[in-house]
């Protein structure tokens, strides 16, 4: 039998993508990436010389992420500045999106990705990297691969493609588990596997499954854009 979805969707159904490239102009790179309510933006800055020096690396450049929360994005207003929670996301998609480049071309150097969320409804780490990713292809910078990142999740049976918070806060049975993933989008190579809650080792298979699948629908939305922005640079 069919599930139902609180907003109506189908059960491997993303909610709705939108993405944009150069929503911040001064910005080496920027873009916008929504899945329904969930809105991030990001910017990128370099890459520019490490500073202080005593922290350059002549072998190679580093990625320096900041992800947060505006305070108007969630429910209850967000006390501004770093958190626990804004820390461990930072680093994440560090790790997440650090595969697709190369940053031993950038000795001494430092690539600054700044993410923003506008809107919080779950899912804010997946839909920064996935704006992160088209900031950095929009800022010029060589990437192996665009990065394609989304939460899958188990709502007390059945898995499901980019729960909403209702869909996280599920407690009824036995719960939600909530993964986050990132994949390169031309290769089965994940580069984020984030769990929260329970699930049977024989469901993960199934979840990288979904997760390569959706993020075919991600890919698709971060290549329309930046092509978007390749054909206005031509007019
Ligand atoms: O956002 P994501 O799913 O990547 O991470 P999370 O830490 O599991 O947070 C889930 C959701 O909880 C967020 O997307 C927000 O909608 C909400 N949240 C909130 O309302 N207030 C916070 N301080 C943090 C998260």
């Amino acid at each position: 039998m069919a599930i139902k979805r609180p907003d109506g969707r189908k059960q491997h159904e993303l909610r709705e993508i939108k993405a944009k490239i150069d929503v911040v102009p001064n910005a080496d790179g920027s873009a916008m990436f929504a899945f329904g309510k969930t809105v991030a933006i990001a910017a990128v800055y370099g890459p520019r010389q490490l500073h202080p020096q005593h922290m350059q690396d002549p072998s190679t450049g580093i990625l320096r992420v900041n992800y947060d929360l505006l305070s108007f994005s969630v429910g209850d207003r967000k006390k501004p500045g770093p958190s626990r929670r804004s820390s461990e996301i930072s680093k994440v998609t560090e790790w997440a999106l650090e595969p697709a480049l190369d940053l031993k071309a950038f000795p001494n150097s430092v690539i600054d990705v700044q993410i923003y969320i506008l809107q919080a409804d779950a899912g804010t780490r997946t839909a920064g990297i996935n704006a992160a990713s088209m900031a950095l292809a929009h800022a010029g910078i060589p990437m192996k691969d665009l990065i394609c990142s989304v939460a899958i999740g188990k709502n007390d049976k059945e898995l499901i493609v980019d729960l909403n918070k209702e869909e996280e806060d599920f407690k009824e049975g036995e719960g939600a588990t909530d993964f986050a993933l990132a994949k390169l989008a031309n290769s089965d190579a994940f580069t984020l596997m984030q769990m929260d809650g329970k699930i049977q080792p024989e469901l993960v298979k199934e979840v990288l499954k979904l997760a390569a699948e959706a993020s075919k629908h991600i890919y698709e939305a971060q290549k329309k854009a930046l092509k978007e922005v390749v054909e206005e640079n031509e007019k």
